[in-house]
């Protein structure tokens, strides 16, 4: 990969807790995982639950302090970033949760939630707030008249696009999505990504995108990693991964997806034939 964005390397998260008779003992929920982001580029990350892959996340957007590693971002260590270069990194780094309501403060009006990112790093929007709010509201398909409504006043699709609309107010180099469409339903769901990937193509931004759906991996992802207990046990280019595992894991993974894809069963079973 000639432009690399984003680089992880032995990123390591360990959390003490509580054993048996209450003893405190260390448990590795990241466990020497490194990975590259491309420029432009969606690398998602798979794995089933408590596999470590938000922890990965909350890391790389440096929300959480990793216990070793590094991470780099164009070429600059930012495993232990200064104030004025955390605050670089926060504007170039952006996040998409899974829960769009718990991540939207109830009381405030879309205008203030979409600029709140710029108020944060003491950016004056393009043209005026109002301007700048219907523009954003615009580009993620929503109704720019909408501007003064609250979160509640939206559907669970509209507001994840406003959690979407977000990230985007402060034009960020990457976007870090965890589980940004899972709580969708299925046609909603599909919608979301086609926008995710407009904005990718009109932008230029990269993704690291966490899903469990491999359905949904296939459909955005460049690359996908494997993440399994904390470790990541396979990760390439996505058609080399999907269509042919290395790592017993990744078949495990790979064989529990409803069929819903022909191709994959075709390959499927001529693999197995
Ligand atoms: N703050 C924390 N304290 C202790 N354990 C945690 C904490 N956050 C996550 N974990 C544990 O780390 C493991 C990985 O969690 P997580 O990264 O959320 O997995 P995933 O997103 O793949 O479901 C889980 O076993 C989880 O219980
Ligand atoms: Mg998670």
């Amino acid at each position: 990969m000639s432009d690399v964005l984003l680089s992880a390397r032995d990123l390591t998260k360990r959390f003490t807790v509580r054993g048996v008779y209450g003893r405190k003992a260390e448990f590795t929920a990241v466990d020497g995982v490194s990975f590259d982001v491309g420029r432009g580029e969606t690398l998602a990350v798979v794995g089933e639950s408590g596999s470590g892959k938000s922890t990965t996340a909350r890391m790389v957007a440096k929300l959480m302090e990793p216990s070793a590693g590094v991470l780099e971002f164009e070429g600059e260590d930012i495993t232990h970033a200064g104030a004025a270069q955390l605050a670089r990194y926060r504007a170039d780094v952006q996040v998409v949760f899974q829960d769009p309501f718990s991540s939207l403060n109830p009381r405030h009006t879309v205008e203030r939630i979409l600029m709140a990112p710029l108020d944060y790093q003491g950016i004056a929007p393009p043209g005026d707030r109002r301007t700048y709010t219907k523009e954003l509201m615009e580009r993620v398909g929503l109704n720019p008249d909408h501007s003064q409504r609250y979160p509640a006043q939206f559907s669970g699709g509209q507001a994840q696009r406003i959690g979407i609309a977000r990230a985007l107010a402060v034009s960020p180099k990457l976007v870090i999505c965890d589980e940004a469409v899972s709580a969708l339903d299925v046609s909603v769901q599909a919608q979301v990504i086609e926008l995710l990937l407009r904005l990718q193509r009109e932008s230029g931004f990269s993704y690291v995108f966490i899903a469990h759906d491999l359905a949904v991996v296939r459909r955005i992802a460049h690359r996908v990693a494997v993440m399994s207990k904390g470790k990541i046990v396979e990760q390439g280019p996505c058609a080399q991964v999907f269509d042919d595992p290395v790592d017993p894991y990744t078949r495990t993974l790979l064989a529990a997806i409803p069929r819903i894809n022909p191709e994959w069963d075709r390959r499927r079973r001529a693999a197995t034939a």
